[in-house]
């Protein structure tokens, strides 16, 4: 068996990996730990084989619960982290710092002293290089961060690099573009639009911002990315994980109303994002080198991902009612009111 460490199991993108790597190989053994912050999910895994995972509630911070969950571990895969820029921004980003910089040093620093570990795989984002009004970005192009997140990001990149220069450690980084798909938080803008749609609630799209744009990447083909990294990255490596598929937001949001059947008149303007991000685009040849490339297309993408909000109300309804329904007055209706 191989026994894999993931971090951040019970969020959007670690909970496909553990999903697809036990249904992908019958010999892949899952240790998943996770903090289960508001983004972390139980009902994420709903399913799985019980059998081959193991689901440890622990921060990434805590020195002796990492170190006992990468005993036996093969690799390690790190999807733990705060993950939402408008947060970050609006919140205040001292979370950020700790799990995104202090979490990765401490797993890093753990994954040190073990020495069987084939491969520590840290999930970064196209965020790190920041917004580019042209052309695409390659792994070797500045980093130019431009928000508290993707700052904190960065941060744990480097430290990764300063691992593998300074002692060796099998480290690769992976740099995915934006992910969609089933079993995403709603605060992000494709399930918080396409879930508004279905309940006849505005879509609050960022004036000034409608036509930045970014690139769409199905969740399961981002897995199958991370699972060629981890196995075929070279260490002190990074690699862009990315679609190609470029839209506007304007664009990805007359999607979402022509898939709910709803017409432009839910469309709302809100307050922009502080310091917003034109565009982010990258270039993957390194990765396609090696063998990967997106299976799913955007248009088959986006309706599976409509179909999977509209069928499981169960999953999403629940978390809406909870902590989310404060960040949305906060961030959404006290900004709007404001202007
Ligand atoms: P998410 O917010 O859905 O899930 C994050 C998970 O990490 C949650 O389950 C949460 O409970 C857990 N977590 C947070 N702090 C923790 C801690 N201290 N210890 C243990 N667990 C902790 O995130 P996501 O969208 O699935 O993103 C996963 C990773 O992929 C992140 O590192 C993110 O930066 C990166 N990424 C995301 C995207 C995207 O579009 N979603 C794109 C590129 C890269
Ligand atoms: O690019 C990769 C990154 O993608 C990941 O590293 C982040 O973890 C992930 O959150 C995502 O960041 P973005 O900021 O690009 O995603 P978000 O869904 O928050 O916003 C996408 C775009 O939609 C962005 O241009 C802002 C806009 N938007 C977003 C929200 C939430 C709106 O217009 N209205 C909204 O309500």
């Amino acid at each position: 068996m191989e026994k894999i460490l993931v971090t951040g199991g019970a969020g959007f993108i670690g909970s496909a990996f553990v999903r697809n790597m036990l249904n992908w190989y019958k010999d892949v053994y899952i240790v998943n730990l996770d903090k289960l912050t508001y983004a972390g999910n139980l009902d994420n895994l709903k399913g799985i084989d019980e059998e081959r995972h193991t689901f440890i509630h622990g921060d990434i911070c805590d020195y002796e619960v990492v170190a006992k969950a990468l005993e036996g571990c093969d690799y390690v895969v790190n999807f733990a982290a705060e993950t939402h820029v408008d947060r970050s921004l609006m919140r205040g980003a001292v979370d950020f710092l700790r799990t995104n910089i202090e979490g990765v040093y401490q797993l890093l620093s753990i994954g040190k002293e073990k020495k069987n570990i084939k491969k520590i795989v840290l999930i970064s984002t196209d965020e790190v290089y920041g917004s580019r009004d042209e052309g695409s970005a390659v792994e070797t192009d500045p980093v130019n961060p431009r928000n508290p997140y993707s700052v904190s990001k960065c941060a744990g990149e480097l430290m990764g690099l300063a691992f593998y220069y300074s002692f060796h450690l099998p480290v690769v980084i992976t740099r995915g573009c934006n992910t969609y798909g089933p079993y995403q938080y709603p605060e992000k803008v494709l399930p918080l639009f396409i879930t508004n749609a279905l309940e006849n609630k505005p879509l609050p799209l960022y004036k000034g911002g409608e036509h930045n744009i970014r690139d769409w990447l199905y969740v399961d083909d981002h897995c199958k990315a991370i699972d060629l990294i981890m196995r075929e990255g070279e260490p002190g490596h990074i690699y862009n994980i990315s679609a190609g598929f470029e839209k506007q937001n304007i664009e990805v949001t007359k999607k979402v109303l022509e898939l709910t059947g709803k017409d432009e008149s839910l469309i709302q303007w809100v307050p922009d994002r502080p310091g917003h991000d034109k565009r982010y685009s990258m270039n993957s040849d390194k990765i396609r080198k090696l063998g990967w490339n997106p299976l799913v297309s955007w248009e088959e993408g986006i309706e599976r991902t409509v179909k999977w909000y509209k069928e499981n109300e169960w999953w999403w309804k629940k978390i809406k009612e909870g902590e989310f329904r404060e960040y949305y007055r906060k961030q959404y209706i006290d900004r709007t009111e404001k202007t």
